[in-house]
């Protein structure tokens, strides 16, 4: 029998990973989780349940969840809610049958792979990562947790990309390359030196342009 799941988040980015849970055929959907949107209305036929609470008065039924928040601040502050209110609740991964995990690739608890994108050989993805549409890291790559590369993103092997950072929209990222935490790499970036922390750089090649707080809106 599948394992039932919830999905926190009921906004475009929660439609995208529905769509990647369902055609991966892993888990059924027992319906959203939502901080804003009234319990009882529904996204693509799922109801939702009510809010992170509702995990702790249902967690015998529930078996995890996942984390579908776009932004990576936010979706860090879900996983902490919901991990101070019910310690050690399994985070499920949704990878889209369409995406491409290579031989000793891995990918952390909650991060999602959505269609076409590619994890290649011995490349490992930390904990509630989004890797959107397209998306490619190469071998033997480092990606820390709650980060994202953004549709078309595309880094080369040996790469590292520090946590809570963001490649955006079709940035590309040279082999052997670091950037920092918390850092935003502008869309069509190209980035051909190490970028450090806590930076938003953008440009061919790319420059940091200012510095940047976690937390930083950037979408
Ligand atoms: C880099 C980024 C985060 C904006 O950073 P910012 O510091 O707020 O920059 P601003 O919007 O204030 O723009 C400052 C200047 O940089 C330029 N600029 C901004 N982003 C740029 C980019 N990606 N490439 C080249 N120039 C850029 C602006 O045109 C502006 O130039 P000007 O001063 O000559 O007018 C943003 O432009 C970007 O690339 N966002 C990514 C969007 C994306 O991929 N979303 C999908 C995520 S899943």
């Amino acid at each position: 029998m599948k394992k039932n799941i919830v999905v926190f988040g009921a906004g475009g980015h929660a439609k995208a990973v529905i769509d990647a849970i369902e055609r991966e055929g892993q888990y059924r959907i027992a319906g959203l989780l939502d901080s804003y949107k009234a319990a009882g209305s529904e996204v693509y036929g799922y109801r939702i349940l009510g809010n992170e609470q509702y995990l702790l008065e249902h967690r015998e039924e529930i078996d995890g969840c996942i984390v579908a928040i776009g932004d990576n601040w936010g979706r860090a502050g879900i996983v902490d809610r919901i991990s101070s209110l019910c310690p050690d609740f399994p985070f499920v991964t949704a990878v889209h049958p369409g995406a491409w995990i290579a031989r000793g690739a891995v990918l952390g608890q909650g991060t999602v792979v959505m269609a076409g994108a590619v994890v290649n050989s011995d490349t490992v993805i930390g904990e509630h990562c989004v890797l959107y549409p397209k998306a490619s890291v190469d071998h033997d790559s480092q990606v820390g947790d709650y980060a994202t590369l953004a549709p078309g993103a595309t880094t080369g092997g040996n790469v590292t990309i520090g946590e809570y950072s963001v490649l955006s929209l079709g940035a590309n990222v040279i082999h052997s390359v670091r950037v920092g935490e918390h850092t935003v790499i502008g869309a069509g970036a190209t980035v051909l030196n190490d970028i450090g922390g806590y930076a938003v750089a953008y440009g061919t090649p790319a420059a940091v342009a200012r510095s940047r707080a976690a937390g930083e809106r950037y979408l």
